[in-house]
Parts: C-alpha cells; structure tokens; sequence
C-alpha cells in the first residue's frame, strides 16, 4: 500500500546504532549485528524513496569508528564495500544517484577504485540520491571545506559558500535526522546540513529498523511545526 504524506522531508540522515547491542540480545557476535544491519538498508531506502523523500545519507563509518578493534573493522568495511557494489546495480536501474564521501585516506586502493566505479556509474541518476558516509566527521568536514576556501583563495565567504564546500554541495540541507537505539546525540554526523533538523530518536536497534519503523518516522516528521526561528 502507498502510504500518503502531507508533509515530507527531502533529506533523511540515518544513524544506524545498535548493531552490537542486538546481537548481544541474540548471543552472537558483534560482527554478526553489523551484517545484519546491512540487511535492512535496501528495505529503508526503498520505503524512503516510496514514500517521496529525495535524498538519504546513511552514517556507515564515523571516523571515530576507527578506534574499534580491527577485526569489526575489518568486516564492517567489508559488508560496505559489497553492500556499494550490489546497490549501484539497484541504484542504475532505478535511476538513483549513489554519492560516497569521507576520508578515504586508510582504505584500500582496490575498494577506493570500487566506491569510485560505482559513483561513477550513477552519476546521471535524478529520481533520488544514496550518500554513504564512510571515513566521515562532521568537523572534519568542515576544517576541510576550510582548508579548499583558502586554497582557493576565495576571501567573499558566505552561509551559502561554507555549504558549497561540504561533501554535501548542492544537496538540499538536511530536514529529518533518525537515530536508532536509544542514544540522543548527532556524535559529530553532518552537523552543518542539520542546523534545522528534526530529530527523531527511537529505542528501536537498528537491525529491527524495517518498514514500519521508517513510516512511524515519517509520520512524526509530518506533526513537526517547523518555525525555522520564526514564530
Ligand atoms: C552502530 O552500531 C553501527 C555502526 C558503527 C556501523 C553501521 C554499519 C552498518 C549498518 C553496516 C554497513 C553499512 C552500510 C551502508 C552497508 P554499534 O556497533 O555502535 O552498536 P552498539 O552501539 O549496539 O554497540
């Protein structure tokens, strides 16, 4: 059944926490949440797209992530690197655009050649936009857009200038940000684009974070009144 909104926003931002904790509940390995977790990501885009929202960033790898032990990192890139290449088919056929960014400094060649390709490869996509935030800080982000507007030697610097210089320029700014597990807090995820951000958290872990879950989500953005400041 198409479910009708009033109301949507354009661009959702997902925090997908709870991966180690559902498996936890389950008395498997950490590992095991994350490929799990992978496997409600296609469900979770097809119902953003269904319902009409146009841009989704999915916060894979936080640069923090860094810090866990090698082996779930290790595996964590591993489930991203297959999760890239199966969806750029999906993404082509279905006219979706797939935009990966972050520092990409400490991956390997081979993977970075395969996150390339298949940017590459949807880059005409205009029915809606993936970005998977990989290697990816929100301050980061910002010193870095920094550092290129000097570089440039651009010296007129704008709200709008800063936004040009982000992974994100030319996408609309961020309307909905979702967190699951329970935990209140944007932990340094597109900080800039969520300056006026509903933020909706769930207990819901992530793995269970299917369907429903995204209409209950959306619904709730549509009771939102948002003053952007006004009154
Ligand atoms: C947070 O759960 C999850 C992550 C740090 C990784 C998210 C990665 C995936 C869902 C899989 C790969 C992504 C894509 C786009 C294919 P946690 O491990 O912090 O859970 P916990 O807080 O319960 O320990």
């Amino acid at each position: 059944m198409k479910e009708e909104f009033s109301v949507l926003p354009v661009h959702v931002g997902f925090i997908m926490d709870g991966n180690g904790r559902w498996a936890k509940s389950k008395g498997k390995s950490r590992n095991f949440g994350h490929r799990k977790g992978s496997e409600v990501i296609e469900e979770v885009l097809k119902t953003c797209f269904d319902a009409g929202v146009k841009t989704v960033t999915l916060c894979a790898f936080s640069t923090e992530n860094w810090n866990r032990p090698k082996e779930e990192v290790d595996e964590i890139l591993r489930i991203l690197d297959k999760f890239i290449d199966k969806y750029r088919q999906k993404a082509s056929k279905e006219d979706i655009r797939l935009c990966v960014f972050g520092d990409f400094s400490r991956l390997d060649e081979n993977m970075k050649n395969r996150i390339e390709a298949a940017v590459e490869s949807t880059k005409g996509g205009k029915s809606g936009m993936v970005n998977i935030a990989l290697g990816y800080g929100s301050r980061q982000e910002i010193t870095r857009a920094i550092q290129n507007i000097i570089k440039d030697g651009v010296t007129q610097i704008t709200d709008d200038t800063l936004s040009d210089y982000l992974y994100t320029a030319g996408q609309p700014d961020v309307d909905l940000i979702v967190r699951t597990s329970g935990e209140q807090r944007l932990s340094n995820f597109l900080l800039y684009q969520s300056a006026y951000a509903e933020l909706y958290f769930t207990d819901v872990l992530w793995p269970d974070f299917k369907r429903e879950e995204v209409i209950k989500a959306l619904r709730w953005f549509e009771g939102r009144h948002r003053r952007f400041g006004k009154v």
